[in-house]
């Protein structure tokens, strides 16, 4: 496996992949690793003859900077687990090898048709923003066959289908597959998430009580209306202390509108856990 930190370095090992015809899967991370990840990669190396995995934490798609200074930050770990894993190059550059001082100070600007108008992209402004402007130029640099992407993070995903299905990038990314993977949980249903480091294990066992919330929210999805359902979820977090919702909204799965069906509905939550966002999801 090899580290690379450069833009020069990737596209030279891609051009030689794509020399001899050799299928690529890229998984872009912030680093951070976990089984999450982890199974994005296995995915990956089975899938593709090349796997490329990124390790950059995208500074473009914080908003909050105290968040982006606490992002944990654990390249050594996550380079031995990639290695385990069988990958053929990690790319980890700096920030500055990746963006030119202009692109860092202003706004990348990209037509979602909406689909950040809602939820984290309401709660979070600029963010999905800064993540397109980031996988789009890794989909420059690496070429990738498939790109594997977690449905933890289901409105990013919902977002990167729509950047590589907008007729105007097809041209530039239509021979790409966006692969979508399953939620990875601990045995207890908390969804990992890099942030979770950043729990005490009291708050994580609070923190269990919010996917716990969402599977009982299939029952009650059985008896109950969209609207009494989503409070009903609301409520029942807030009830526990050192939980607070900061949004749950269950919204049609391809244009994440609010619906009052639950045919092809899901639901995302936002929760504080202390000082720690979390967040997670369930289809219904
Ligand atoms: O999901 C993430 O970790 C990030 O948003 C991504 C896709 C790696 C872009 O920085």
């Amino acid at each position: 496996m090899q580290v690379l930190t450069t833009q020069k370095e990737i596209v030279r090992q891609i051009e030689a992949c794509i020399r001899q015809n050799k299928t690529i899967g890229l998984v872009p991370t912030m680093g951070a690793l976990h089984q999450g990840h982890a199974a994005l990669v296995r995915r990956a190396v089975a899938e593709n003859d090349v796997c490329v995995v990124s390790v950059f934490v995208n500074p473009t798609q914080f908003n909050n900077p105290e968040d982006l200074l606490k992002y944990p930050r654990t390249l050594d770990k996550d380079v031995a687990l990639l290695s385990e894993l069988g990958v053929h190059f990690v790319f980890a550059p700096t920030a500055e090898e990746v963006y030119s001082a202009e692109e860092i100070k202003t706004a990348f600007s990209f037509d979602f048709n909406g689909l950040d108008q809602v939820m984290e992209g309401k709660m979070r402004p600029g963010h999905f923003n800064g993540v397109v402007q980031i996988v789009s130029k890794l989909f420059e640099l690496v070429h990738p066959t498939r790109a594997y992407f977690g449905e933890k993070d289901f409105q990013q995903l919902a977002i990167i289908h729509h950047m590589v299905e907008r007729s105007s990038l097809k041209d530039s990314f239509g021979y790409l597959q966006i692969m979508d993977c399953p939620i990875v949980r601990e045995e207890s249903g908390l969804a990992l998430s890099s942030r979770n480091q950043r729990l005490s294990e009291e708050e994580k066992k609070t923190a269990v009580n919010i996917s716990q919330t969402l599977f009982s929210s299939l029952e009650w999805a059985k008896t109950a209306s969209v609207a009494q359902v989503q409070q009903r979820v609301i409520d029942t977090i807030n009830a526990i202390d050192g939980l607070e919702v900061e949004y749950y909204e269950i919204v049609d799965k391809t244009t994440l509108q609010p619906t009052s069906t639950f045919d092809n509905a899901i639901g995302c939550i936002t929760v504080y856990c202390g000082p720690v966002r979390l967040i997670d999801n369930i289809q219904y």
